[in-house]
Parts: structure tokens; C-alpha cells; sequence
């Protein structure tokens, strides 16, 4: 009799539990193994966790109630990608950010190189992580090449050493943010809809590997390490405002590569600073 509760207690998945639970916002599925596994998704995040902090977040009321890069600047966000097996979230998310500027600002590069952070910015630790703060300020000193010159091969996990040329033996352009910037939770909206997507962290929670759609809240598993995305706009969903953000993992993953997080609450301390710089075409 024991074993028999003890048995469907732990048959209780995580998608069950997200599913059954009538406040949940989100919808969980089980992943087919090419798409996500737990061992694969701790090997994708490469922030650190921070502590909790309070923060107070007031809705502005100068911005409007949804809010989304790619219909604000339509064909000028790059698209979804994909780190595979590196802890390269952090130069994902940081690239993003400034390719994704100098192509609003109307000179864009192309997708920016995530290989030539991986490699080459000493400042962060390739595919065993890296930060916000710490990749905006190399993306001043040094800045960073286009995917075009440098093409991401880290997805294997393994990391080559910094290339002196492009793949085809051009010389290495790099472009620059102006000055490095740490935004509130309380100006990033008016800082999006000015000069576009931004870097933004969080914690990760074993749960959160199983979202499919609608607006995730940690509702079970355990702390699995800090994540690193592009923040692209904002919204209310039934109800619920959220952030809306662009993660590396694939278009298999979440909505079309795509997530909502709650908006207001801190959830998983993903408002406590958000990272990115001007850039001057
Ligand atoms: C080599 O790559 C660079 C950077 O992507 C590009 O600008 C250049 O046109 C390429 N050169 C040749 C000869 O393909």
C-alpha cells in the first residue's frame, strides 16, 4: 500500500503537475530528446544565479500595453538560434542585443558572431558561461565580428582559441557598443522601444525546460543555474502581464523559440538589471 502512494507520487511528472494546476498560466509538454533534455538544458545555462533582491516595479504609463520588437521593426530581428551543447546563453543574448541595435538603426551587419565571444572575450568564460555586465563592457573595448566572418562552432562544447582572421581569411571588423548600460525595471520598456532588445537573466528552474506556450511561473522542480536571453517586448496575456523573450535553444522550443515570463513580481530575479549600449551606425 505504501509503495503503491509512494509510486504514483513520483509518477507525478513536472508536466503534470504544471498542467493540472488550475492557476497555472503556461502549458508544459515533454520534449522529444532532440529538442531538450534536462542534462542537455544544465549544460545551456551559462549565467550566474544572483541573489534575490526586492525590486518595485510600477508599469510606466507612458508605454503602451503590448509591446514587440519584431512588429515595432519588422524583418529587422534576427532570428532564433540554437547553442546546442555550450554555455554560450550569455553570448547569444549579448550578440543579439547589438546586432539586433545596428540593424534597427537601419546599418545592419548581419546576425553578429556568438563564436568570436565564445573565443575571444577573456572577460567571460566561453561555453562554461558568462555575464550581462561583463560581456556589454568587452562589447565597448573590443566589440564583436559578424556570424558571416566568424560562424558558431562551439555547439559541441568545445571552445577553439581566438582567431586572428575571418573563416575565409579576411580581416576581423569588429563593432562596438558606445558605453556599457545597466537598465531598471522601471526604464527598460521606454529603453526597448527606443533602441531596441536587451540582455536579460534569470534563474532557471527544472520546470522551466518543459514550457510550451502561455506565461511561465516557477511552479516546480529544482534551481538549476542562470539563464541568459534577448528581451524583445512585453504584454498581457488573459490577464497576465509578461515579458516576452527570444532564447537560443531552437524554433522546436516554447513558441517558436519564444517565451513569456511573468511581468511585475521579479520571477526568478529576471528584474533586477537588464544590459545592453548605444550604437552609432
Ligand atoms: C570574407 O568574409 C568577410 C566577412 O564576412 C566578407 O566581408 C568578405 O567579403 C569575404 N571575402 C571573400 C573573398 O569572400
Amino acid at each position: 500500500m505504501l509503495f503503491f502512494l509512494f509510486a504514483s507520487v513520483i509518477a507525478e511528472s513536472i508536466v503534470e503537475t504544471v498542467n493540472n494546476d488550475p492557476s497555472s498560466t503556461w502549458v508544459a509538454i515533454e520534449y522529444p530528446r532532440e529538442v531538450i533534455t534536462l542534462a542537455k538544458m544544465r549544460a545551456m545555462l551559462g549565467e550566474e544565479v544572483l541573489p534575490l533582491e526586492d525590486v518595485e516595479y510600477v508599469e510606466p504609463n507612458n508605454v503602451p500595453e503590448n509591446f514587440d520588437a519584431r512588429e515595432q521593426w519588422p524583418g529587422k530581428i534576427y532570428p532564433v538560434r540554437d547553442q546546442a551543447s555550450c554555455g554560450s546563453c550569455w553570448a547569444h543574448a549579448a550578440s543579439e542585443a547589438i546586432g539586433n541595435r545596428f540593424s534597427i538603426k537601419g546599418c545592419g551587419k548581419g546576425m553578429l558572431s556568438v563564436q568570436d565571444l565564445v573565443s575571444c572575450d577573456k572577460g567571460d568564460s566561453g561555453c562554461n558561461g558568462g555575464s550581462g555586465p561583463l560581456s556589454s563592457k568587452w562589447l565597448v573595448s573590443n566589440g564583436v565580428t559578424t556570424e558571416e566572418c566568424l560562424p558558431y562552432v562551439s555547439g559541441n562544447g568545445r571552445v577553439p582559441a581566438c582567431a586572428a582572421k575571418c573563416s575565409n581569411g579576411s580581416q576581423i571588423i569588429r563593432y562596438k557598443y558606445e558605453k556599457a548600460e545597466t537598465y531598471t525595471v522601471q526604464n527598460i520598456q521606454e529603453e526597448l522601444m527606443k533602441n531596441g532588445p536587451v540582455y536579460f537573466r534569470f534563474t532557471v528552474y527544472s520546470d522551466f525546460m518543459n514550457y510550451k506556450s502561455g506565461v511561465y511561473q516557477h511552479k516546480s522542480g529544482y534551481q538549476e543555474g542562470g539563464h541568459a536571453v534577448l528581451l524583445i517586448g512585453w504584454g498581457v496575456e488573459d490577464g497576465v502581464p509578461y515579458w516576452l523573450l527570444q532564447n537560443s535553444w531552437g524554433p522546436a522550443w516554447g513558441e517558436k523559440g519564444h517565451f513569456k515570463i511573468i511581468r511585475g513580481k521579479n520571477e526568478c530575479g529576471c528584474e533586477q538589471g537588464f544590459y545592453a549600449g548605444p550604437v552609432k551606425c
